[in-house]
């Protein structure tokens, strides 16, 4: 079953993600992902385990930076969450990763391939990248929406590099190239996808 710390988190995740989104597109794919979600997974038994970049985590989810109540609810219910969550390198290509992203960077699955929970129809998780890092272009076929927590730039499809701040979002759209790069602080952002089919 759902352990209490995960469902917290996805419920202030759910708060989080609905107050400050406004594409309509990811809208709409919230509200599959977290009625998707009221059927619970499977819960992994794996340890979880960081990697050394995690050590940004400190400043990065510190609840004390997030004075908005909504998003300090989401970094308390992540720390609560964080010691059962496996850390990971990216798995996929690293075309134009800057000098040093392979030992600057981690992401977590939450819900999902390899997550704490494990399903297959939506995914969510972490990504924390350390200070002044690019992280690889990229694209998936499902659709993508991001919470970001902290600094950062983004960049989608061939648009300029952008900076939605600490509470902004923005929406992949299925197969759009996207990446994102560090400033002088650590990037911080959580991720919610929709893998499977839209309803017809
Ligand atoms: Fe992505």
């Amino acid at each position: 079953m759902r352990s209490e710390s995960l469902q917290n988190f996805l419920d202030a995740a759910q708060s989080a993600f609905a107050t400050r989104v406004q594409n309509p597109h990811a809208t709409a794919s919230l509200s599959r992902i977290f009625a998707a979600l009221e059927t619970h997974g499977t819960p992994s038994d794996a340890l979880g385990s960081r990697l050394p970049p995690c050590v940004h985590l400190e400043q990065a989810a510190n609840p004390q930076n997030f004075p908005d109540p909504t998003l300090h609810r989401l970094i308390e219910t992540f720390q609560t969450l964080e010691s059962d969550l496996q850390w990971w390198p990216r798995k996929g290509d690293w075309t134009n990763a800057g000098p040093g992203f392979g030992d600057n960077h981690a992401n977590a699955m939450i819900v999902g391939p390899g997550g704490a929970e494990r399903r297959s129809d939506v995914w969510i998780g972490a990504s924390l990248v350390a200070p002044n890092i690019r992280y690889p272009d990229h694209d998936h076929p499902p659709e993508e929406t991001y919470l970001v927590l902290s600094p950062g730039q983004f960049m989608q499809g061939l648009d300029n590099w952008f900076e939605p701040g600490i509470g902004g979002t923005l929406y992949n759209p299925p197969g759009i190239l996207h990446a994102m790069h560090s400033g002088d602080a650590p990037l911080f952002a959580f991720w919610a996808l929709w893998a499977e089919p839209h309803p017809a």
